[in-house]
């Protein structure tokens, strides 16, 4: 087995002559999730980090300075579009921004001919997926979205799983997760503003439930949603950091829906950044031969809650196979970087498509829509 996995890894680096060419690189928005970006840029040795942009004056420049970059041998802007104007050799960008400017940023950058990796959720609503996915076929760059959780091994095991069919045919699956007092308010208000987030609970963490189960399946198209979302802690002191943010608070911290997918599968969904629960469930995955338990995880690290058990009928008995949590070999955010710069470097499909992750934003979306119109609604995605 040893032979085999080593035979496979040298075709790989065979495969993958690097040039020495370096691939400039620029950060739009200089917060919280920049900081890991830049810093498995920096592990990169073919990767040039030249340009850095923020909308708050001075705040690329000593986001640059606090994370050791030389500073004389960058350039930094007050926008995304000052950036992209002005950086004419600029191969790449990491978009960093707040969810309402991912849409903005990501087509403007694809449409003036640089690769794109966008961060998780894709953007805020459906018809905002939609123009992305048109720019990204306008300009044939590579778009990649940021589900780090992707490269956990925990969770390429939940996938092999579903694909070597030992679940049979997958009819039913509840997913989603939470936290007792956990929306997040590390640097100010970005998270829980309607004007920046767009989306709250549902935006940040649901879209990672979400990407675990429907990746798993091979992301099946979403037919209909019946939908619910509620802000219902977020203005409430205690659940803050600073009791003032309540008066900007004006996303959902909890959301739940029943979707209907290709195929003839259901999707039970429930997210929450603040409830009265330990947690709101298990991911369960149901099949015509077995059962798949995962403990309710962190969403966004790609973490389980303890071993996986694959219940199933073995000679007429019930069986339960236990699954044991898999080492993870290196840093997921490492990966994520690693992986987009690897498909500009060789032309390699996206490592998180788009054509996938708009199933994601449209179930989201679609749950929005629910709840605000309080019935079932259909999801329709044109073609483009
Ligand atoms: N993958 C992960 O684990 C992870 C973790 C945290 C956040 N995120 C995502 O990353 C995004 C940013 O989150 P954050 O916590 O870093 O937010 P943040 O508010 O700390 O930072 C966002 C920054 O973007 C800047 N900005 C907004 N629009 C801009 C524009 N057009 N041009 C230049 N700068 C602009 C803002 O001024 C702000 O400084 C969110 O969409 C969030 O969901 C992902």
């Amino acid at each position: 087995m040893a032979n085999i996995l080593d035979a496979f890894k040298e075709k790989q680096n065979e495969e993958r002559v690097y040039t020495g060419k370096k691939i400039k690189v620029g950060i739009i928005g200089c917060g919280w999730i920049a900081e890991a970006h830049l810093q498995s840029y920096l592990k990169c040795d073919d990767v040039e980090v030249v340009a850095f942009a923020d909308l708050v004056p001075g705040k690329a420049e000593a986001f640059a300075k606090a994370n050791g970059v030389d500073v004389s041998k960058a350039n930094f802007y007050l926008s995304d579009k000052e950036l992209i104007d002005n950086e004419k050799d600029l191969d790449a960008v990491s978009i960093c921004t707040y969810n309402r400017q991912h849409a903005p940023c990501a087509i403007y950058a694809l449409d003036h001919g640089v690769h794109v990796l966008l961060e998780k959720p894709m953007c805020v609503t459906l018809e905002e997926a939609i123009e992305i996915c048109k720019a990204e076929k306008r300009s044939g760059k590579i778009l990649s979205i940021g589900f780090q959780p992707r490269f956990d091994e925990n969770m390429k095991m939940v996938k092999k799983i579903c694909e070597s069919g030992v679940l049979g045919r997958i009819y039913y699956i509840q997913t989603g997760g939470g936290r007792r007092m956990g929306i997040p308010t590390p640097f100010g208000t970005s998270f829980i503003q309607e004007d920046t987030a767009g989306l709250g609970a549902l935006g940040d963490i649901g879209c990672y439930s979400l990407d675990m189960v429907l990746n798993a399946i091979g992301y099946p198209k979403p037919l209909t949603v019946t939908g619910f979302k509620a802000g219902l802690f977020g203005k409430k002191p205690e659940y803050l950091q600073k009791p003032e943010y309540t008066e900007v608070f004006g996303v959902d911290d909890f959301a739940a829906a029943y979707v209907r997918l290709e195929g003839d599968i259901v999707l039970d969904f429930r997210i929450a950044w603040a409830m009265h629960c330990d947690t709101p469930g298990d991911t369960i995955i149901m099949g015509t031969e077995g059962g798949l338990r995962i403990p309710s995880t962190e969403c966004w690290n790609g973490s389980i809650g303890g071993p996986m058990t694959i219940y199933h009928n073995i000679a007429g008995e019930c069986v339960e196979t236990v699954i044991p949590e898999m080492n993870n070999d290196g840093d997921n955010f490492d990966k994520k970087i690693r992986s987009f710069i690897d498909a500009i470097e060789f032309n390699l499909p996206s490592p998180v498509p788009s054509s996938q992750i708009i199933y994601n934003q449209a179930i989201i979306d679609g749950i929005a829509r629910s709840s605000d119109a309080g019935k079932e609604v259909e999801i329709v995605i044109p073609e483009f």
